[in-house]
């Protein structure tokens, strides 16, 4: 699991019901249920009889800290009707696995079990994951019962494509839990930029001086690619430019590679039009040598001079565009921040600048950033670049004139 996802806390005080149903993934659910409590979601397991066949509820009460309920008929509850109980105040039921019976039973509107009955009466969005051989998965029956869950208003997440608990390989399997976390703290947060489009550029450039070597920068790209999930989750269309790093691309970004300050340019170019919002993360290389030698340049011992040239300003250029969009700056200080990003700001005319010490924000998982606009200073506290990148969105959304 990605740090930079469960320190989020986005589902601080969230009630999630998570349905567990007859499958090999079922061990998934596991790592699911501790991930989504880290998240700070207080997760109550509903196991079906298939389910606890597969895992055991000791293993979900220890992990979830909750009881685990298995049982339409189980007295315990307050008023006796756990069907009832559970799922009021829910904040979303997630089925995962979800067995093609599960998916039949919800799409016939029966009330079998304990999971099936408090689906019926939810009163909450219900999102489902499908786990099963490709062969069923496929079959005309479960497809239909998938559509019509679809048509109900249901979620349905996944299946993945790959190899099977079974041998075969093929579309079935359940979603990882790493991207179901991702799915649930996208469904819950706010939809800030819904038909929004936002390119970023994010990470280091390379300037090449000859096929092994050449000049960069220090950036991990964990705060574009934060800032790029952030925008995702919050309903835009988001093009990553990206230098080189070793990130995962975040889901619902479309990301392109860009080694060299003269290529992200270009793309960033090319991405731009329809583009409501530019923010500029990557830390570009100012220069690059005149020339990249075809060949390794090899040790003679002399003294070597290295002739560089400029390299272009990619968010000055786009900023001074006729047809420009919002524009945000990053800037990297290692001392009088506030003179030297507030200078950054005016002197490429931007709306938003965000800066950060040297110190805090590279290639670290943390990064302290004062917020420059046309209204002033906005310092936000220390905190996890995945958090930092939701309040900058969220900034970004209150300025961002309407569409
Ligand atoms: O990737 P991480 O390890 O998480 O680190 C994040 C970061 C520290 C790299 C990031 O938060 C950051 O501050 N990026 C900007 C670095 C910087 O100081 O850039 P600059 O002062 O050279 O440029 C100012 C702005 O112009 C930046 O938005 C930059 O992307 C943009 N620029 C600069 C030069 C250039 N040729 N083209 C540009 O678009």
């Amino acid at each position: 699991m990605e740090d930079y996802i469960c320190v989020i806390d986005s589902l601080r005080g969230r009630k999630i019901v998570l349905g567990v149903s007859g499958g090999v993934a079922a061990y998934k659910a596991a790592a699911l249920v501790r991930a989504l409590g880290r998240m700070g979601a207080d997760v109550h397991v509903v196991l079906t009889e298939a389910g606890a066949r597969f895992v055991a509820a000791p293993t979900f009460h220890a992990l979830s800290g909750n009881r685990v309920w298995t049982s339409l008929w189980d007295g315990s509850m307050e008023n006796g009707i756990p069907h009832i109980a559970l799922v009021r105040g829910a904040d979303a039921i997630l089925i995962a696995p979800a067995s093609a019976d599960i998916i039949a039973s919800l799409a016939n509107g029966l009330a079998g079990d304990l999971l099936s009955t408090l689906c019926l009466a939810r009163d909450c969005p219900l999102l489902v994951a499908p786990a099963m051989n490709r062969q069923m998965w496929e079959n005309p029956a479960t497809q239909r019962n998938a559509a019509t869950l679809r048509e109900d208003g249901v979620f349905i997440l996944g299946p993945d494509k790959g190899e099977q608990a079974c041998g075969e390989t093929g579309p079935g399997r359940m979603l990882e839990p790493e991207a179901l976390c991702e799915a649930i703290l996208a469904f819950f947060t706010p939809k800030l930029l819904a038909g929004r489009k936002v390119v970023i550029t994010a990470g280091p450039t390379f300037e090449a001086i000859d096929p092994v070597r050449g000049i960069t920068n220090s950036s991990s790209g964990k705060m574009g690619y934060a800032i790029a999930a952030a925008c995702a989750r919050s309903g835009a269309e988001v093009v990553l430019v990206s230098g080189p790093v070793a990130l995962p691309t975040p889901a619902g970004v479309r990301r392109i590679d860009a080694s060299s300050a003269l290529r992200m340019r270009d793309e960033v170019l090319a991405a731009l039009p329809g583009a409501d919002v530019f923010i500029a993360v990557a830390a570009v290389a100012d220069y690059r040598p005149v020339e990249t030698a075809g060949h390794k340049i090899k040790k003679s011992g002399a003294a070597m001079q290295l002739a560089l040239v400029p390299n272009p300003d990619i968010l000055a250029e786009v900023a001074a565009r006729p047809d420009a969009p919002f524009c945000v700056g990053f800037a990297a200080e290692s001392h009088d921040l506030d003179m030297f990003a507030e200078g950054k700001r005016r002197a490429k005319r931007l709306p938003m600048l965000v800066g950060n010490l040297l110190a805090d924000g590279l290639c670290g998982d943390d990064n302290t950033v004062v917020i420059y606009d046309d209204e002033g200073r906005h310092p936000l506290p220390r905190a996890p670049k995945a958090f930092v990148a939701r309040q900058i969105v969220e900034h970004l959304a209150r300025l961002l004139p309407a569409a």
